[in-house]
């Protein structure tokens, strides 16, 4: 059929075979295939770009392009003698909201005049003619179905504006070959092939006769997407599979906590800006009632006298009022104190070696780097005797398994331990150092109130930190957060 309803003479393409033989195009499609390796059909194929509008494309077809609706309320209301207040303008622009936005951009980028202390001066020959503007003739015609007339960088502006969509295709187009078409002058027998086995193939037992189509492994298929999983959830997960292997046991524990563990327990002061420094959200509940009454007293002591016989503590005051706000937690170093009090899983002896990978909650200014909450990979290793290579060794192992080979480390305070060190790397893309961690080595005047007596390395490094320096991300929110593209999640690769 498909051969009959082909030309020798005129390319055809699938699409209008199609609709003249009533058939689906995807089995059109694979008839010219098969057709093809017969020698009895050419199939050409050549991609094909489309261009539909957007629904706010639609909308300035209507309406015009805002930047044009001002320009013309503008001069209407004589803005090309004197400037007049945009706030006059926008009423007969009919512009409010987002659109406001639009028509300054493209006003200004257009030259269609001047926005100054909020009022609009119109230009006297304005750089884009308001008459004969590219953009919105561009528009027109994709309304019309006439692409092909519009200049690459018009269009290339407008899918910018997000005012046009762009798709490619391919379109295949069929002509009968020499040999097909004696063969169809000698008369040819038809096949008919079966695509798929059916229950009623089977039982009348017809299976037996039919002859099969073959497979065509390399037609094109529509693209499905399955669900998986978001690339930082994967990531985190192979985070603690890494851990585990290491050694590790995972804690848990509550994201709103008392001040008490989050700060108290780790030495920072009552009244040190540190706390404030954390900026962690603070939560309007009760106060945390349940605090083990020995380990609050040990730590008061710590705060207001010191610990060990060198030992003088800060002179600042410390109530169990404070110790006992809730808040959301700045860090997961939480459950790192509330796991070697021995108050999570009872008494540790070394060598223990615990993690975590969940969220916290700082009160950061959003950019690129910083979110309000974000996971961090919390660990520790207790033993009797722990150096700072042991720590730098436990990084350069762990970063191994990720790729990331060139750490580095530098000097940090702590109010909890140390030495400290923040960690850096390398960004792929940028070959910024990135920050990536904070680590160190527990203070006696933290481990002793705790009960803990020989030595605790900790840290706390960023997941999306890591996220950035494996994938070349560098906006924090292309992986977090609502932003975050669902193309980039489909697409990425997992990297192993
Ligand atoms: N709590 C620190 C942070 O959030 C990380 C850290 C944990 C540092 C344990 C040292 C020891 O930056």
């Amino acid at each position: 059929m498909l051969l009959e309803a082909a030309s020798a003479t005129d390319a055809r393409t699938v699409e209008q075979l199609a609709a003249d033989l009533d058939e689906p195009p995807q089995a059109v499609t694979r008839a010219a295939f098969e057709l093809e390796d017969a020698g009895l059909l050419a199939v050409e194929e050549r991609g094909e770009e489309t261009v539909t509008l957007t629904e706010e494309g639609r909308e300035y077809v209507e309406s015009g392009l805002p930047e044009r609706r001002l320009y013309d309320a503008a001069v209407e209301a004589g803005a090309d003698e004197s400037p007049v207040p945009l706030g006059e303008l926008l009423g007969d622009a009919g512009l409010d909201g987002p659109t406001v936005d639009v028509a300054l951009a493209n006003f200004a980028r257009k030259g269609f005049g001047e926005i100054d202390a909020g009022s609009v001066t119109v230009a006297e020959t304005p750089r884009v003619d308001p008459a004969d503007d590219p953009e919105a003739g561009a528009l027109a015609a994709v309304e019309a179905g006439e692409t092909d007339s519009i200049d690459g960088s018009t269009l290339d502006r407008l899918e910018d504006r997000g005012l046009v969509r762009r798709a490619s295709r391919t379109v295949r187009s069929v002509t009968v070959t020499d040999e097909g078409v004696t063969a169809l002058m000698e008369g040819i027998e038809t096949a008919e092939t079966v695509t798929g086995l059916t229950p009623d193939l089977l039982t009348s037992g017809e299976w037996r006769d039919v002859e099969f189509t073959e497979y065509n492994v390399e037609a094109d298929a529509e693209t499905t997407y399955g669900g998986r999983k978001h690339v930082l959830r994967q990531t985190a997960d192979r985070v603690k599979d890494v851990l585990v292997g290491m050694g590790f046991s995972e804690m848990e524990g509550p994201h709103a906590d008392a001040e008490f563990w989050i700060n108290d327990c780790l030495f920072m002061p009552q009244d040190h800006p540190a706390r404030t420094h954390w900026d962690q959200f603070g939560l309007d509940v009760p106060p945390m009632r349940e605090l083990p009454e020995e380990l609050v007293e040990r730590v008061r002591s710590a705060h207001r006298e010191g610990v060990g016989e060198d030992g003088d503590g800060y002179h600042s005051p410390w109530t169990e009022d404070v110790a006992r706000e809730v808040d959301l937690r700045g860090h997961t170093t939480s459950l790192s104190m509330r796991y070697l009090s021995g108050n999570a899983v009872g008494d540790l002896e070394p060598p223990q070696r615990y993690f975590s990978v969940e969220k916290v909650y700082r009160n950061d200014t959003l950019d690129p780097t910083h979110l309000l909450e974000f996971f961090q990979i919390e660990g520790w290793v207790m033993a009797e005797e722990l150096s700072v290579r042991d720590l730098m060794g436990t990084f350069t192992e762990f970063y191994e398994q990720f790729g990331i080979t060139d750490l580095e480390f530098k000097p940090h305070y702590n109010p909890y331990t140390e030495p400290s060190f923040e960690l850096f790397g390398t960004h792929p893309e940028t070959g910024e150092m990135v920050e990536i961690g904070n680590s160190g080595i527990f203070r006696e005047e933290v481990l002793r109130p705790l009960g803990v007596e020989c030595d605790v390395m900790a840290w706390g490094l960023a997941l999306e930190r890591l996220l950035m320096l494996m994938y070349g991300f560098e906006d924090i929110r292309d992986v977090h957060g609502t932003l975050c593209d669902l193309d980039l999640l489909r697409t990425t690769e997992a990297v192993y």
